[in-house]
């Protein structure tokens, strides 16, 4: 079954519309990465599948089921299934990695501390970080602590995990950090919506490749299509000029 389906899902800020009728889907254990121009509403459709900006069109359904984006129940079911990385990680200064990582699934999901922590301390190995359960997040670097963050979303056991541009804030040599931990996730099977400037690795990791301009999909198809033979000349165009930098 399609894990994720997203169906004409269109969104506006006031009047403005920003998605105008985005259609794409992953099944299940596939890396969609979204690539396009800045402002072509990638982040915006990432937000409007989880609920934190309000689709105005269109339907979602995951693993078969619609979302309902009006009813609180419903958007609560969904963000367990789905979670959400973001570039600027946002971690809690004032608590300790272990905190940050395990303080969602025991006050929001009410798990049993001692699983939690446990859970915890096999997802911070898992992105490197075993050795800094105690450290604030300023005693880090920004690779390190986007390592944590992804430690954070997993900590909520997604299905699905949306990564947006998660490296772009990081210095360059800490960046292929950050890539190693997303490809470990990729050979483990799962589902990943994946928005990154590093073409390379899109190309590396991806089952798909959807290429977005204005609001809406340009074009879908495997890495090499996209990036070696694009239909379109938009793809062309933003293919060429990413991959000549
Ligand atoms: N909170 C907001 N309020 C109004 N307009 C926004 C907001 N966030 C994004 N936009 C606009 O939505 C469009 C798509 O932005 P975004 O989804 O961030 O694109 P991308 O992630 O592809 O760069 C842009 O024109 C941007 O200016
Ligand atoms: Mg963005």
């Amino acid at each position: 079954m399609t894990h994720l389906d997203v169906r004409d899902l269109a969104c506006s800020y006031g009047s403005e519309k920003i998605l105008k009728g985005v259609t794409l889907s992953a099944e299940k254990g596939e890396v969609v990465s979204l690539i396009g121009p800045s402002g072509s509403g990638k982040s915006t459709l990432l937000r409007a599948l989880v609920g934190l900006t309000l689709p105005s069109a269109g339907e979602v359904r995951v693993a078969g089921k619609a979302v309902d984006y009006s009813s609180r129940k419903s958007v609560r079911e969904l963000r367990s299934q789905l979670a959400i990385v973001f570039q600027q990680y946002n971690l809690f200064q004032n608590m300790t990695v272990m905190r940050n990582v395990t303080i969602a699934p025991i006050t929001i999901k009410k798990r049993p501390k001692a699983e939690v922590e446990a859970l915890a301390a096999e997802l911070l190995a898992r992105v490197g970080m075993e050795a800094k359960h105690d450290a604030y997040p300023e005693e880090l670097s920004g690779g390190q602590q986007q390592r944590v963050a992804i430690a954070r979303a997993l900590a909520l056991q997604p299905e699905i995990l949306l990564l947006d541009e998660v490296t772009s804030a990081l210095d360059p040599e800490r960046v292929n950090e950050v890539l190693d931990t997303i490809r470990r996730l990729t050979d483990e099977g799962i589902t990943m919506l994946l928005v990154s400037h590093e073409m390379s690795f899109v190309r590396e990791v991806s089952t798909r490749v959807v290429m977005m301009d204005d609001g809406k999909v340009v074009e879908t198809g495997t890495p090499s299509q996209i990036f070696d033979s694009p239909t379109h000349e938009r793809t062309r165009d933003f293919v060429g000029m990413i991959l000549k930098h």
